[in-house]
Formats: C-alpha cells, sequence, structure tokens
C-alpha cells in the first residue's frame, strides 16, 4: 500500500547524519486479536487501551554510506546498550521487506540503540512498545529526509501501518487512550492495514483508567503467539469466534461510549477467558493460565461482589493477570492487591500501568 520507488536519495547531495528518539507504550486489548491471515492482517476487528508506564525508548541514528549502490540492510543494533545479534537478525529482515516502501534505507548506515521502562525479565510482551517506537522513527527519518509526512495522521496512519508489518498488536500503539484495528461497521475509517484512534469517541471515564499488571509468571512462553494465530487456522470454533468478536466490539464500542462500566467489564472478561478456551481447544492444545491466575481471577470476582467495585481482569496471551479499573477508587484498589492479591505474584511483582497518551518523540 505505501511501495514508493522515489524515495530514493541524491548521492551527489547527501544529508547531514542525525537521529530520531521515540517511547511508545504497550497496549492491552480489550476485543482480542487472535488469527492472522496475510500479512499480519487480522481475522477480526479488536480495540485496545493505549498503557503509558510500560514502554520503549528507540533511538535510530542515520548517515549516508560511502557505497549507497543497494548492499544488504547495514544495522548495528543495541539493546540495553548491548549487542543482541538475534534482536539485530529479526530487525535486518523486517527492515530488508520493507525496502520496496523505504528503498532509502539500503543508501544509509543504521544505529539502533533501544531498552525497555520495564525489566526486561518480567513477562510483559515488549513487541507493541518496540515495533511501534520503531516504526514512528522510521516514519520521522522519511519525513526528515524527503517532507512527505508533514500531516500528523498521516504519519501517524503510516507508522501504524508499519508496526503493525512489524507485530499484529503493535498497530495500536500509536494512537493515545484507545484504538481500533481491523474493519468493522461501528468505527469510521477502520481498517485491516492499521489502527485508528478512538480515544475521543469513549467516555472520559476510560481515559482516566489503570491497568495493574500481577507478573504471575517472568517465564517465557511454552506456545508464542505467532504459533497461536497459526493454530486459530485450524481450531473448529474459529469463524463462530470472529463472528463474536465483531459482534463484541459492536457492544464494547456503545459500553464505552456510554461510560458504562459494567458492560466494559464484562466484555473485558469474556474476552480474555474467551482467548485461553480457544488455546485449550487447539490442535494441539495447550495452556498458559497457571493455578495463580485462576486464583487471582477468583479473588477479582469475589472482591467485586463484596464491595461492588468495578475492578475486572484481562488476560493476553499469558499468565499474567491485567487489573482494569477506574482512577477513582485507585486507594481501594492498590490495597487489595497488596493484601489479597501480591502474594500470588513472582516475587510479589506488580506493574502499575494507566492508560495513556500515547508515543512521544523525545
Ligand atoms: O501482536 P501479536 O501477534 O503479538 O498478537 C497479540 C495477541 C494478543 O495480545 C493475545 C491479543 C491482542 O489483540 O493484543
Amino acid at each position: 500500500m505505501y511501495e514508493n520507488p522515489r524515495l530514493i536519495l541524491d548521492s551527489s547531495n547527501p544529508p547531514e547524519p542525525g537521529s530520531f528518539t521515540w517511547r511508545s507504550p504497550s497496549n492491552i486489548a480489550i476485543i482480542k486479536y487472535w488469527g492472522k491471515y496475510g500479512l499480519q492482517l487480522p481475522r477480526n476487528p479488536s480495540l485496545s487501551l493505549t498503557l503509558a508506564a510500560s514502554c520503549t525508548d528507540t533511538q535510530l541514528e542515520y548517515e549516508m554510506r560511502e557505497d549507497d549502490s543497494g548492499g544488504p540492510i547495514d544495522l548495528e543494533f543495541y539493546f540495553h546498550q548491548e549487542e543482541n545479534e538475534a534482536f539485530r537478525a529479526k530487525i535486518v529482515a523486517f527492515l530488508e521487506s520493507l525496502t520496496p516502501v523505504f528503498p532509502f534505507l539500503k543508501q544509509l548506515k543504521l544505529t539502533v540503540h533501544t531498552g525497555n521502562s520495564f525489566p526486561h525479565s518480567a513477562g510483559i510482551a515488549s513487541s507493541a512498545s518496540a515495533m511501534s517506537a520503531l516504526a514512528l522513527c522510521l516514519c520521522s527519518l522519511e519525513d526528515a529526509l524527503f517532507g512527505t509526512l508533514r500531516e500528523p495522521a498521516d504519519f501517524d496512519r503510516k507508522a501504524s501501518w508499519l508496526a503493525r508489518l512489524g507485530s499484529g498488536s503493535a498497530c495500536r500503539s500509536i494512537f493515545p487512550h484507545a484504538a481500533v484495528w481491523g474493519e468493522t461497521a461501528v468505527v469510521q475509517g477502520s481498517s485491516n492495514e492499521y489502527a485508528v484512534p478512538v480515544g475521543d469517541l469513549i467516555h472520559e471515564k476510560f481515559r482516566d483508567f489503570h491497568d495493574d499488571i500481577l507478573i504471575v509468571s517472568s517465564e517465557e512462553k511454552a506456545v508464542s503467539s505467532r504459533a497461536g494465530h497459526a493454530l486459530m487456522e485450524g481450531n473448529p470454533f474459529a469463524e463462530a469466534r470472529y463472528a463474536q468478536a465483531r459482534q463484541r466490539l459492536g457492544v464494547l464500542f456503545d459500553a464505552m461510549r456510554a461510560g458504562d462500566l459494567e458492560t466494559f467489564g464484562r466484555i473485558a472478561e469474556d474476552e480474555a477467558l474467551t482467548l485461553h478456551a480457544l488455546m485449550m481447544c487447539s490442535n494441539p492444545s495447550y495452556v498458559l493460565l497457571q493455578p495463580n491466575s485462576l486464583a487471582i481471577i477468583e479473588k477479582v470476582r469475589e472482591y467485586r461482589a463484596e464491595t461492588g467495585h468495578p475492578v475486572y481482569f484481562t488476560l493476553d496471551a499469558g499468565p499474567n493477570i491485567h487489573l482494569l479499573y477506574p482512577g477513582e477508587i485507585i486507594h481501594e484498589v492498590r490495597a487489595f492487591i497488596g493484601d489479597e492479591l501480591a502474594e500470588f505474584c513472582e516475587n510479589g511483582y506488580v506493574q502499575q500501568d494507566w492508560v495513556g497518551e500515547g508515543p512521544e518523540e523525545m
């Protein structure tokens, strides 16, 4: 969609060396993307809240190469100040795949410094924050060299499209507060190719919302998201699931516009359990929940029944619990976590997060 052979630098008039740095957050899906086709296109639309504290900082440095006749991508890569060959190889493959979009990448020597704001062994997925931060740096680079992304809406859309190619759910991290990715009749302009912002359309309650991530286990998952998406292709419930997600997105979106916490919470929890149920009925089947995940879920439901406080859980493709609640009950909920939930977390670890303003250029 964005192939552009004209984005080539004139080697007789090379640009000055420069760099860009973006901080980009993770996001938590309320309606889950699970199942894909083609180049990371979603089988159903998804809706997420953009987070604030769990983020990746990425700096992209560039200078014209001596020999700019188009050899392989020239990249030095540092993760938390250390060279990391496994990550470098992934990013090189990603950038190579982007050369029809950014032909100039092969004319440059690139250096990437990247790092996460959260401990890397916390079991918090970083692909959404990492790929969105890189996509934003690439758009800044294109704009600096060619002046082609001056309009903020064009810039964000291209960044979201690029982030999606890197890691599907990353496309939703580009926008403040909340985003929808995937075609749905309820959001005008929605697309399978990129996410669109919906933060301005939802009730302000959801812009002051918290997501405390209870780390049940920081171990790497036994089955990756990539493998999980692929297993949806043979899942006997796949079509029913995609129809359900489309229907739920409509109900959720109405509830979020109206500020209806109860419907929001019911759908958030149903979606989390549906995601894990799909894993349990894949072929081969697998389970990523752990006994402590279930213990926390039970505690949350008990607490809600006893206090009436609107505290809900959701899950990613892993055992950690995301606790969702409005800012006005933060003191009560933080006390509940400390008194009753932290004991189920690995070393008592909880990553406090909340709905944020989206990426920022540093
Ligand atoms: O973006 P991926 O390929 O890592 O898949 C993400 C899948 C879930 O986190 C489980 C759901 C979602 O929509 O983010």
